[in-house]
């Protein structure tokens, strides 16, 4: 039974209620998340950890209203994410949900300094007008609050894999967003610079005061996290705070 009430008058960021995704149908039917409640507060830290296969890019997706939920519901804010269609949903993310994925993603014939300005430029409405939230950083700020001001110019194939993560964390800041969503930050890189990438997104963090919520398996990760809920098969077995 669901035990936490997202419809109450609250504070939460963004809630799940019930929600349950499942891939695929008939023999091949994979249930990935089975009834999970999450409510996240503004300005959070929190880890979503677990074995591979257990749900979190599942749930860090329903989270970014990129996977629509099978059943249950997801509030952003006092709107429910889940009824709303794609675009709509689009719009949503683009006001205040920003992603970093699993891998950097970025657009390969684009310099460093042009994939984070073409973020800037999300949520702008198509007459000029600008998104709700102000952009407060230019993409060459952005670069330079994640220590590459030298690799304005640079192409992602000329940047090494940690530079790329973090060319991936500025582009996301672009969007001055209230929740980012970090799927394996750390995923490929050696654990120098893994600490490096993870120091700066702390330091992010706590500078620019967005929730932060980051997928992983590794426990030495997922420590610095306020609070971390522990999925295994789908399902959340457990909450603590390191
Ligand atoms: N597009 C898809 N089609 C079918 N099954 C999928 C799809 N995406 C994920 N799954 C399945 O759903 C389950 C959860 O996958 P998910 O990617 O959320 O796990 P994860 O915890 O992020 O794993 P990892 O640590 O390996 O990234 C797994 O059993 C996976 O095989
Ligand atoms: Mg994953």
């Amino acid at each position: 039974m669901s035990n936490v009430d997202i419809t109450a008058p609250r504070t939460s960021l963004i809630g799940c209620d019930g929600v349950s995704v499942s891939y695929g149908h008939g023999p091949s039917l994979v249930t990935a998340l089975h009834a999970v409640e999450l409510l996240v507060e503004p300005g959070e830290r929190l880890a979503l950890w677990g074995r591979s296969g257990s749900g979190k890019t599942t749930l860090l997706h329903v989270l970014g209203g990129l996977v629509v939920p099978n059943e249950g519901r997801v509030m952003w804010k006092t709107s429910e994410l889940s009824s709303l269609d794609a675009a709509a949903r689009g719009r949503r993310r683009a006001e205040g949900i920003a992603y970093v994925f699993q891998g950097s993603n970025l657009l390969s014939h684009f310099t460093a300094f042009e994939n984070v300005a073409f973020a800037t430029l999300l949520g702008v409405k198509r007459d000029g007008g600008r998104a709700p939230r102000p952009r407060t950083h230019s993409p060459e700020d952005l670069l330079e609050l994640v220590g590459l001001s030298s690799k304005l110019d640079a192409l992602p194939g000329e940047l090494s894999g940690g530079e790329a993560q973090r060319v991936a964390i500025a582009r996301a800041l672009a969007q001055s967003p209230e929740l980012l969503l970090c799927d394996e930050p750390t995923g490929h890189l050696d654990s120098d610079t893994a600490e490096r990438v993870l120091d700066l997104l702390d330091g992010l963090h706590r500078e620019l005061s967005f929730a932060l919520v980051t997928a992983t398996h590794d426990a030495g990760v997922a420590a610095r996290a306020e609070r971390v809920i522990e999925l295994s098969d789908g399902r959340v077995i457990g909450e603590s705070s390191p």
